[in-house]
């Protein structure tokens, strides 16, 4: 395999997926420099964010299936090599991070400038490969359509995950009492280092006694990135009025919530799809939500580069290392948001 980042060569480094199957099928590649068009901006990928998804996506089993073949990896931080001529919010040069529909993966790729947003100097490179999507779902899951108040207490599961940590920090930016849950304690332990007040065991036979012990009135949110038997129990360890983001089912199992429980305690259980701003949706919504998401993930830049929020914890691995990455991701040992450094 040889490497090519010159951008007078025609092809450039990538992983491809051919098929839909296992991900350890995927393979580094010479892939063709496309045109750009319209709307669209060619990125030099510096580093990518690594997330759960990935084996759906190269089952073809997320909620949508690209076309075949392609690069996955949807979190880019990289600069703008290249933009399209009706582009006038980003300058080749530019650093910046990308919330991608796939092609991360790959030393270059060309996407709608829409979701392309300018990093501040003072946030490395390197951790702000992680933002994009898992730091964006997570402050938009909580402000949007949680509305976590200061003073709330924030039940986080899979704390020491991407989107977990994530929400210990961004419960504690917004003023809330953040309880953690994670399976081991080296996840625990990493959740209390990036700000949680508490660490409990992930565990749903104990859960709900465990958060009354330090949280007598239970939760008032819950952010829920796994699913399963977690989620059932977090339905007993609530407030009144407490509202329960379903986030993902990182444990596998789709929980449902019976209708009974949420009307006794007036609890709410609202879905999250942060793709549905991104374009990821059954129609395209980036370009309508794009006034919303860029304000967003400004905000959540800003509050990193003013040290209001700690960088990511991040784990990196070199590209050619990317089965080692994905192993580490989708084997649950991950500590925080695993990187592709390309
Ligand atoms: N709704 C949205 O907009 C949105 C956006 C991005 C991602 N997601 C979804 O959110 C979920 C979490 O993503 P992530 O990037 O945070 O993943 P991650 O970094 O791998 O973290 C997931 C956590 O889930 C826990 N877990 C429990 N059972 C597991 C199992 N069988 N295998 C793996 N992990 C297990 C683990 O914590 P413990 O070991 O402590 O239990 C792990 O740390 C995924 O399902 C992803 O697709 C949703």
């Amino acid at each position: 395999m040889t490497s090519s980042t010159s951008s007078t060569s025609s092809t450039y480094t990538g992983l491809l997926c051919t098929r839909f199957g296992q991900w350890s099928e995927l393979a580094l590649t010479q892939l063709p420099r496309p045109p750009l068009a319209a709307g669209q901006v060619r990125l030099r990928v510096r580093h990518a964010g690594v997330g759960f998804a990935v084996s759906l996506f190269v089952a073809g089993k997320y909620q949508r299936k690209p076309p075949l073949p392609f690069t996955p990896g949807t979190e880019a931080a990289g600069e703008v090599l290249e933009v399209a001529p009706d582009v006038a919010r980003l300058q080749p040069g530019q650093r910046v991070i990308a919330a991608l529909d796939w092609g991360a993966f790959a030393e270059e790729v060309v996407i709608a400038a829409d979701t392309v947003y300018p990093l501040p100097d003072a946030v490395p490179l390197a951790k702000a490969a992680a933002l994009p999507i898992t730091y964006g779902t997570t402050w938009a899951a909580l402000q949007w359509r949680a509305a976590l108040q200061p003073g709330e207490t924030l039940l986080v599961h899979g704390a020491a995950g991407a989107l977990g940590m994530a929400a210990v920090q961004i419960g504690r930016l917004m003023g809330a009492q953040v309880i953690a849950t994670a399976s081991t304690p080296a996840k625990r332990a990493a959740a209390l280092a990036l700000g949680a007040h508490h660490a409990l065991a992930g565990d749903a036979e104990t859960l709900a006694a465990a958060v009354k012990a330090v949280c007598p009135r239970g939760a008032d949110v819950v952010f829920d990135p796994v699913g399963g038997a977690l989620f059932d129990a977090s339905l007993r360890c609530t407030a009144p009025e407490a509202r329960i983001l379903s986030i993902g089912y990182a444990s596998g199992t789709i929980p449902s919530a019976p209708a009974n429980l949420l009307l006794v305690k007036n609890l709410s259980v609202i879905g999250f799809n942060y793709g549905y701003y991104i374009g990821w949706g059954l129609t395209d919504e980036r370009r309508r939500y794009a006034p919303k998401v860029q304000p967003l993930v400004a905000d959540l830049l800003a509050a990193v580069a003013e040290g209001r929020m700690a960088l990511p914890q991040t784990q990196h691995f070199p590209l050619a290392d990317w089965h080692a990455a994905l192993d580490t991701t989708l084997s649950r040992r991950a500590i925080g948001k695993v990187i592709l450094d390309i």
